[in-house]
């Protein structure tokens, strides 16, 4: 008995309870569109291959979501399923199809592996995952007599006795790819809304002399759809709730966790506290003993350990051990800091790097530059890497000191240990050991008040 099997993932339709401009799976839960999350879960529950409908937008999901999968292409939004007819090819063979929509980010691979599981012991034609709502409004209801499914009635073809019932559709289904080709070939878009619903094959299959199973899901949550922004915001509260208890879990310490937001992909070291207001998103890494926030949002970065972060920003950087960022700090893509380093107030790093124990506390731009160790950056210091057209590097070695407010006109390199004076506009390259002062001599006109009657 093989427990490999494949899924199709739905996202043909439009999605028009949205609102938006934006494809209905494209739609963010923190910080992933909705079809990514059914797509990992797949992949971590063991699929060996996913082909994703796609149609309204089609070119946009495809972009969105790349080539990590197989497509199918649903031209006109015929049903579900007509759009699982359209991943064509992809049915046949022997692993079993696994159906799913790329509207439930909830979705956890344990289920559906637990799903797996139980067609197979089982061996049915086809397993559908069912719950039981207190208001079932809306969902195709699942019609048995005695224990034995009968079949699913949509909400719009139900009778009045049928809408009472409480066991629904999750729209989540195992079949083996055979069972579900010959189905196919008996359905019909007899009914209210005039679709080749998905739903009827499994009443096909039954009556094909096929075995259908219904497993009851444990948490009804893991199938919200989301149809309207507002679900989208139910389905980013139960997200976030569920990333939030995982770290916490792992030791992370969370002041504030209903206001701190984390991407389901981050990770996270033993005893780092997170303040409130913090978004921490992408392949972001941080390590122990951290203290991040409050009002933080770290994207793609890795953070080492025993790093301070407070109230800036950091997209596709490096920080390394025991070093300081922030307050107001913005670490721009391809930053790497050193150990012990300080990043102050109003600090922007760009492109570069910034060696070990080098300190860059206040109101500073550093762009494209390579900073090497114990360097101490003056208050207002501004790497001037555009001359309009190209960008160009600065070069500043071990020991400098930077006076305030110097200009550094790239290209242009500052030798070990030597100095620029306060206020100098930095052209030529400064030997080490040298002092640089590139700066109008200051004249004093004494009595000039009196002398002009000012
Ligand atoms: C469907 C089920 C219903 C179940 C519910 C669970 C059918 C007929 N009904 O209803 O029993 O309770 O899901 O959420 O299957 N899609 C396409 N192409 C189409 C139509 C739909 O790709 O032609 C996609 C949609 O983009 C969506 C998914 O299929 O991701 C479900 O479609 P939707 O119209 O939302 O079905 P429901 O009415 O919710
Ligand atoms: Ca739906």
């Amino acid at each position: 008995m093989s427990n490999s099997f494949k899924a199709v993932i739905l996202a043909a339709g439009q999605g028009t309870r949205m609102k938006s401009k934006v494809p209905k799976v494209l739609h963010k839960v923190i910080d992933k569109p909705m079809v990514d999350y059914v797509i990992d879960e797949s992949i971590k529950a063991g699929a060996s291959d996913i082909c994703v409908i796609i149609g309204h937008q089609s070119a946009m999901v495809k972009a969105m979501i790349g080539d990590r999968v197989k497509y199918g292409l649903q031209t006109e939004q015929l049903g579900t399923g007509h759009a699982v007819m359209q991943a064509g090819d992809f049915l046949k063979g022997d692993e079993d199809i696994a159906v799913l929509c790329g509207d439930t980010p909830l979705i956890t691979a344990e289920t559906l592996k637990k799903l797996a599981d139980i067609h197979n012991a089982q061996n049915n034609s086809v397993t559908v995952v069912s719950m039981i709502l207190d208001d079932p409004t809306g969902y195709g209801r699942i019609i048995r007599s005695g224990e034995n499914f009968e079949k699913i009635v949509e909400q719009k073809d139900a009778t009045d006795e049928e809408k009472a019932c409480r066991e629904v559709n999750t729209g989540v289904y195992i079949f083996k790819g055979a069972d579900l080709t010959a189905a196919f070939e008996k359905l019909t878009n007899n009914n209210a809304q005039g679709e080749y619903y998905l739903t009827d094959t499994l009443e096909i299959i039954k009556n094909n002399g096929g075995k259908v199973g219904v497993m009851v899901a444990d948490d009804p949550d893991e199938f919200l759809g989301v149809n309207s922004k507002l679900q989208l915001g139910e389905a980013t509260t139960i997200m976030k709730k569920r990333i939030n208890a995982f770290h916490m879990l792992n030791g992370v310490t969370l002041q504030d966790p209903d206001n701190t937001y984390i991407g389901k992909d981050v990770k996270i070291g033993e005893d780092t506290l997170i303040l409130p207001g913090c978004y921490i998103e992408g392949d972001t890494e941080i390590g122990s003993d951290c203290i991040i926030g409050p009002n933080s949002r770290i994207t793609s970065s890795k953070v080492n350990n025993c790093v301070t972060v407070q109230n800036s920003t950091m997209i596709n950087a490096f920080v390394d051990n025991y070093t300081t960022v922030g307050p107001y700090a913005y670490l721009r893509p391809n930053s790497k800091i050193g150990e012990h380093v300080r990043i102050g107030d109003f600090v922007e790093i760009k492109n570069s790097t910034i060696d070990d124990g080098t300190k860059v506390s206040h109101l500073t731009y550093v762009g494209d530059s390579d900073v090497g160790k114990f360097v101490n950056f003056g208050c207002g210091t501004v790497t001037v890497n555009y001359d309009g057209k190209n960008k160009f590097r600065c070069k500043i070695g071990d020991n400098v000191f930077i006076g305030c407010n110097t200009n550094l006109v790239a290209p242009v390199e500052v030798a070990d240990n030597a100095y620029t004076a306060a206020g100098s506009t930095i052209t030529k390259d400064v030997p080490g050991d040298s002092l640089a002062i590139a700066r109008a001599r200051q004249e004093n006109k004494e009595g000039w008040r009196v002398k002009t009657g000012k």
